[in-house]
């Protein structure tokens, strides 16, 4: 049987928190409702952070209001605190994010807390969460690398991480921030995540600023993970990590898996359509290698 790899497509959410315009939200619900036609079944769709320190995301809740809620997919938002977790359950999200990071500086610079505040944070929002009846996912950033620290040990994601899982995180979501990791940080990152925590419980969130995301992913695959976080057209960066691009295009890692014979569900061909409806919309040339040569009569 053919094996599955779940995509969790964060376009909407990590690609336009990073866009310089506003993208309004009728552009927005578009974009999401033209990925769920496209197969994809786990879509981060909001924010509910603060929209004075990331004002793209301040329409989160008109945007989880105006879309459709195919039952099959799932909808998730970040949610730093409980003021966010509140306005996440009033808008119906499905799972909600806690996002923490294995670097001092990147955690202050993002959330304006240490790691060690941040995780007491998490657990009031785990716990409402799990009150709630909702999924929790827990993000850790800089996995491979941080913009203000540089070199991160695996062994510092390795405690955060597990202090997430312990609080209620059902999946760590490894955030490489700035893309710099290769496929040996790969490995050395994943040896140390492996020796505490299964696989299955592990996505890979690759930036492709060095073009080393598809690379990433290939390695990871060995190692047994099968969800991988990608954003289409390779939208987006995060606002506290100057420099960095976008996460790796949904494009480019459903044609990787397709060709490795694994199976996503999604069509190809559409999401490449959604793709150049966004890049329009916000005036970019797509960052998918793949959907530039779909472009260009590839097939
Ligand atoms: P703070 O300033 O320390 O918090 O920010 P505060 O509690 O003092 O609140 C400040 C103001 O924000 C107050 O408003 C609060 O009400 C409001 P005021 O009284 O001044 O009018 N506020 C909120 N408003 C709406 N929703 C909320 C909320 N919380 C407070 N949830 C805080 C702390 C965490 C809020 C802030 O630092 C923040 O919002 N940071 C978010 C930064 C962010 O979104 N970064 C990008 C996402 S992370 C990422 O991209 C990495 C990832 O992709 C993985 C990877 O690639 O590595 C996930
Ligand atoms: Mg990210």
């Amino acid at each position: 049987m053919t094996e599955h790899v779940r995509i969790v497509e964060v376009g909407p959410r990590d690609g336009l928190q990073n866009e310089r315009q506003a993208v309004d939200v009728e552009t927005k619900v578009s974009l999401i409702e033209r990925l769920v036609a496209a197969g994809v079944t786990h879509i981060e769709a909001a924010s509910f952070v603060s929209p004075k320190w990331v004002p793209q995301m301040a329409g989160s809740a008109d945007v989880m209001q105006k879309i459709s809620r195919p039952p099959h997919v799932q909808f998730s938002a970040l949610t730093p605190n409980l003021k966010g977790l509140e306005a996440a359950l009033r808008a119906g999200c499905d799972e909600v994010a806690v996002f923490g990071a294995a670097s001092e500086a990147f955690s202050q610079k993002n959330i304006n807390c240490s790691i060690a505040e941040s995780l007491d944070r998490f657990r009031e929002v785990a716990n409402a969460a799990i009150s709630g009846g909702i999924r929790l996912r827990g993000y850790v950033s800089c996995v491979m690398g941080c913009p203000y620290e540089g070199n991160v040990d695996p062994a510092q994601v390795v405690q955060v991480a597990l202090r997430l899982l312990d609080m209620g995180c059902q999946e760590i979501s490894l955030g490489d921030t700035i893309g710099r990791g290769t496929p040996s940080a790969t490995k050395a990152l994943l040896d140390a995540c492996l020796r505490r925590i299964p696989a299955t419980q592990l996505a890979g969130h690759y930036h492709d600023t060095y073009g080393m995301a598809i690379a990433n992913i290939a390695a990871s695959l060995e190692f047994g993970l099968r969800t991988f976080d990608s954003s289409v057209a390779g939208l987006g960066g995060c606002p506290y990590a100057v420099g960095a691009s976008g996460n790796v295009a949904t494009e480019d890692v459903v044609y990787l898996l397709h060709g490795l014979g694994f199976e996503t569900g999604i069509d190809l061909h559409r999401l490449a359509d959604t793709g150049r409806f966004i890049s329009d919309a916000v005036g970019r040339t797509s960052a998918s290698r793949v959907a530039r040569a779909l472009d260009k009569g590839g097939r």
